[in-house]
C-alpha cells in the first residue's frame, strides 16, 4: 500500500518505519527541515533501539521516503496517518491546534478520496472533528471527495517501540466506514498472524481505549506506590506484597512495581488530560486525580527520605545519582523523576554526580544552565565515576548495568556507603552484609554498623 504518516515523532517514525519494514511504500512528512534532512540519512532523532537499522534499510530499498511537503505527499497516497504531538494545555487537556492544522491542510491539498488515520492520543470526539475540518475546506475549495476518519491509537512503550509495534497486543481499528475497516485490516493482516489481533469498533471507542488503558496502567503504578508507603510505615517490605499479589492473575506481574514515580510522554499527560474530559462533563474524577496526587508526591518521595537522614541543608554532601532517563532504554527525559529529584536536591545545596548510560547529552540540552554552571550538577564518565567521593548513592533509573553493581568497587569509591534505591533494585540484606546502609521504596530502612554515621535525632528507623 501506498501511505503517508503525518509527523515523525516517536509514534510517527516507529509507526512508518515498521509499515515499510512489512512491504509499503511509505512518506513520512514533518515541518521540521533539519530533522527531515537527519532522518533522509537515516539518522533517527530518537534513541530507539534496532530504529536506525531498520530506517536505513528501508530508505536503501526505496519504501521509506521523508518530506517537508504534505502537498506533494497528498498526490502520491489515499492513506494518511495522522501522529503529530498533542500536548498539554494550560489546563492540563489536550492541545489539539497540530492535529487540526494537518486537517485544514488535507483539506486544502487533497486530489481523491481517502482515508485518514488519527493515531495521536486524542480526546474523544477528535476523529469527528477531524473529519469536518477536513470537509469544510474541500467544501471550500468546491472539490467533491470522500473522507473516512479512523481512529487507530498506538499502545508503543518507548525503548521497545519496534516490538510492541511488530507484535501488538491488539490493534484498535475505531470506525464507523466499512470501506475504512476493509482498509486498516487489510494493512495490519501481516500483523494479526496466529491469533485475532484486530479489534474493530466505533471511533469515540477507540479515542477512549487509548486513555483508560493508559489511566489504568498509571493507576496501578499509583496504587502500589501509595501501599508502598503504606508499607514503610508499618514495617512491611513491599516487594513481598508485590509478590504476594502479582502471583494472583486476576492482578498480574505487570506495572505494580513501586517506584520514584511515572514519568514519560504518555501516562502524566493522559491522565490530566482525561480528568479534564471528565471535568469538562461536569464529573468529578476522583480516582484519576488520587493517581496523579500520588504520583506527583510519589517523585518527592527520594528527596523527602534524603532530608529525613541528612536534615534540610545538604550543603555539605554531595551525591552519585545512577540513571537520568524516566525509564530505562530511552534518553526522554519528559516528567522524568531524575529531574523532580534534582531540582530539590539542588535547592537545598547538594553536589551531584549523575551518570546514565545514554540520556546525559539529553540532560545536557535540557535541564537548566545554572545546574551545570553553578557546579551543583556533573556528569561522570561511567557509572562508577559517578561515586567518587559521595556521601550516598541514589538510584533513580533501573539500567541494566546498574542492577548488579560491584559493591566492593562501590565501598572503595564512596566516602559513605549508603544507598537511596528508587526502583527497589537491590536486596537488602546482601547490602547490608557489604556494610550499606539502604532505603528503598516501601522497605523499611536497613542498617549495620559499619554503614556508620546517622546523625543524632534524625536516625532512620530501625533495621527490620
Ligand atoms: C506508556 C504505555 O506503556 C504505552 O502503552 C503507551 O503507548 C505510552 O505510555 P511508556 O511511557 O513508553 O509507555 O513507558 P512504560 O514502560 O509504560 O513506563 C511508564 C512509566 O511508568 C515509567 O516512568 C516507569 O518507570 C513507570 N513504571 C512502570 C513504574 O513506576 N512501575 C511499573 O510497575 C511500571
Amino acid at each position: 500500500m501506498n501511505l503517508t504518516i503525518i509527523g515523525t515523532g516517536y509514534v510517527g517514525l516507529v509507526t512508518g518505519t515498521c509499515f515499510a519494514e512489512m512491504g509499503n511504500q511509505v512518506t513520512c512528512v514533518d515541518v521540521d527541515a533539519q530533522k527531515v534532512a537527519l532522518l533522509r540519512q537515516a539518522r533517527s532523532p530518537i534513541f530507539e533501539p534496532g530504529l536506525e537499522e531498520m530506517l536505513a534499510r528501508n530508505i536503501e530499498a526505496k519504501r521509506l521516503r521523508f518530506t517537508t511537503s504534505l502537498k506533494e505527499a497528498c498526490q502520491q497516497s489515499d492513506l494518511f496517518f495522522i501522529a503529530v504531538g498533542t500536548p498539554p494545555d494550560q489546563d492540563g487537556s489536550a492541545d489539539l491546534q497540530h492535529v487540526l492544522q494537518v486537517a485544514r491542510q488535507l483539506g486544502e491539498f487533497l486530489e481523491r478520496d481517502a482515508v485518514v488515520v488519527d493515531k495521536s492520543t486524542v480526546p474523544v470526539g477528535t476523529a469527528q472533528m477531524v473529519k469536518e475540518t477536513i470537509e469544510h475546506h474541500l467544501e471550500h475549495r468546491g472539490a467533491d471527495l470522500t473522507i473516512e476518519v479512523v481512529s487507530n491509537p498506538e499502545f508503543l512503550k518507548e525503548g521497545a517501540a519496534i516490538q510492541d509495534f511488530m507484535k501488538p497486543n491488539r490493534v484498535i481499528i475505531g470506525t464507523e466506514s466499512p470501506g475504512a475497516r476493509e482498509r486498516l485490516a487489510e494493512l495490519y493482516a501481516p500483523f494479526n498472524r496466529n491469533h485475532q489481533r484486530l479489534l474493530f469498533m466505533g471511533t469515540r471507542d477507540a479515542e477512549m481505549t487509548k486513555y483508560a488503558a493508559n489511566a489504568m496502567l498509571a493507576t496501578k503504578i499509583s496504587f502500589m506506590n501509595e501501599i508502598a508507603h503504606l508499607c514503610e510505615e508499618l514495617g512491611v517490605d513491599v516487594e513481598h506484597v508485590r509478590q504476594g499479589i502479582g502471583s494472583d492473575e486476576r492482578i498480574g506481574y505487570h506495572f505494580i512495581y513501586p517506584g520514584c514515580g511515572y514519568g514519560g510522554s504518555c501516562f502524566p499527560k493522559d491522565v490530566r488530560a482525561l480528568s479534564q474530559m471528565a471535568r469538562q462533563r461536569g464529573l468529578e474524577p476522583k480516582i484519576l486525580d488520587a493517581v496523579e496526587a500520588r504520583n506527583r508526591a510519589q517523585k518527592e518521595r527520594l528527596a523527602q527520605k534524603i532530608v529525613a537522614r541528612y536534615g534540610e541543608d545538604l550543603r555539605q554532601l554531595s551525591f552519585g545519582l545512577w540513571g537520568l532517563a524516566f525509564k530505562p532504554g530511552t534518553d526522554d527525559l519528559r516528567e522524568a523523576p531524575s529531574r523532580a529529584l534534582l531540582e530539590q536536591l539542588i535547592a537545598r545545596g547538594a553536589r551531584i554526580q549523575a551518570y546514565d548510560p545514554v540520556a546525559m547529552e539529553a540532560a545536557r540540552a535540557q535541564f537548566p544552565p545554572s545546574w551545570f554552571d553553578d557546579q551543583h550538577l556533573m556528569l561522570a564518565e561511567h557509572q562508577y565515576a559517578a561515586l567518587e567521593g559521595v556521601d550516598a548513592l541514589i538510584l533513580v533509573t533501573e539500567w541494566k548495568p546498574f542492577r548488579h553493581p560491584d559493591l566492593a568497587a562501590m565501598g572503595r569509591l564512596m566516602r559513605h556507603r549508603v544507598v537511596f534505591d528508587g526502583r527497589n533494585q537491590y536486596d537488602p540484606h546482601q547490602l547490608a552484609a557489604a556494610g550499606f546502609e539502604y532505603d528503598a521504596i516501601g522497605r523499611g530502612t536497613y542498617v549495620t554498623d559499619a554503614a556508620l554515621m546517622i546523625p543524632a535525632g534524625s536516625g532512620p528507623e530501625q533495621p527490620r
